[in-house]
């Protein structure tokens, strides 16, 4: 049998996982978890915050993996990493930082806006902060990631693409000066790049507070979507525009049933829909949704020393490969001293 490729993704523990996420990249990896040997890292390291408020990071490490669970990702067949478990990441991101220009950083769009964001404080709710040194060089951190499995695929959302751009770039420099040690690795973004707040703000996100939950009850998304920003004002039974709904963005993103949806728009744009009637119907669609994944979550919140264990054990696997890999980075930048002497 040959060799399955591999897939490295993760997320910054910074709270619970909305739909945004879900839809943007967990859905593809709980679809490829069968395909590809796989390892979902929890980056610790990476939380901006990371120094201020290290309990909210350690809750949150919780969170994710409950919410991964609850998604239907397989902690047996795949690998849940807790980042700083494995400080063979920040050896690597030390020998990879040579590989790097300061100028590629400084370009780096995402890492620039949200460097932005910080500084400014812009998110709302948050005070202006100065970015940490580490802060600045996670992406590089976030390459070390990728290369330490030596991965050939990150699916992950659309503001993720410079990261891998990155990876992609070291990869090669490593490559062609030293050893070919690395596959240069495919980005892979979900069915919804970028899922719209209920807000009707551009993204959903945590700190404008316009999320949905994958852990929300059915109570809580029946309320979230009754108060959901339905497009400019109109009439109930005049005719719209769905491209300035976002609720029918949401429709087309979380009801399979496209002909439904398809009749719905017709009905919209000639003679008009309640915004009412299609949030009733999005509430009945997200709550099929989500009902599976909010079980299985229960199932394990009720058994944490479980999910302790597939934490420990996803761990201890992605360090045999980390050690493989660091063997091979060491050996090709000569820094076997005492082997070779
Ligand atoms: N930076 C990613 C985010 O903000 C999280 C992340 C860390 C990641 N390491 C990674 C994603 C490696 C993909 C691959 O969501």
């Amino acid at each position: 049998m040959t060799e399955r490729k591999r897939i490295l993704t993760g997320i910054r523990p910074t709270g619970s996982l909305h739909l945004g996420h879900y839809a943007g990249a967990i859905e593809n990896w709980v679809r490829l978890q069968h395909e590809y040997d796989c390892s979902f890292l929890i980056a610790d390291y990476q939380v901006s915050d990371y120094a201020d408020d290290i309990t909210h990071v350690r809750q949150s490490v919780w969170e994710v993996a409950l919410d991964w669970l609850g998604a239907g990702l397989n902690p047996e067949g795949s690998n849940f990493v807790i980042e700083s478990l494995v400080p063979e990441h920040t050896e690597l991101t030390t020998l990879l930082s040579w590989f790097l220009p300061v100028s590629m950083l400084e370009r780096n769009p995402t890492l620039k806006a949200e460097m932005a964001a910080i500084e400014e404080g812009e998110e709302p709710g948050s005070e202006r902060k100065p970015v940490p040194v580490a802060f600045y060089t996670y992406p590089v951190m976030q390459v070390a990631n990728i290369l330490m499995p030596r991965a050939h695929l990150v699916p992950v959302g659309e503001d993720q693409l410079p990261h891998i751009e990155m990876t992609r770039e070291i990869a090669r420099r490593f490559n062609n000066r030293f050893k070919d040690v690395f596959p240069e690795p495919d980005a892979l973004v979900g069915r919804v790049p970028r899922l719209v707040g209920i807000d009707g703000n551009a993204k959903m996100s945590k700190s404008r507070n316009n999320t949905i939950d994958l852990k929300d009850d059915a109570a809580t998304v029946t309320k979230k979507i009754r108060g959901m920003y339905g497009g400019p004002p109109r009439g109930a039974t005049e005719p719209g525009d769905p491209e300035e709904n976002p609720i029918f963005l949401y429709l087309a993103a979380f009801d399979p049933d496209e002909s439904e949806v398809a009749e719905l728009r017709k009905r919209y744009e000639t003679e008009g829909v309640p915004n009412k009637e299609l949030k009733e119907l999005l509430t009945a669609r997200l709550n099929d949704l989500l009902e599976p994944m909010r079980e299985r979550r229960a199932y394990y919140e009720a058994r944490m020393p479980d999910v302790r264990e597939a934490l420990e054990q996803g761990t201890k696997r992605f360090q045999v490969l980390a050690r493989e890999t660091m063997e091979m980075v060491r050996d090709g930048l000569d820094l076997n001293y005492l082997e070779k002497y």
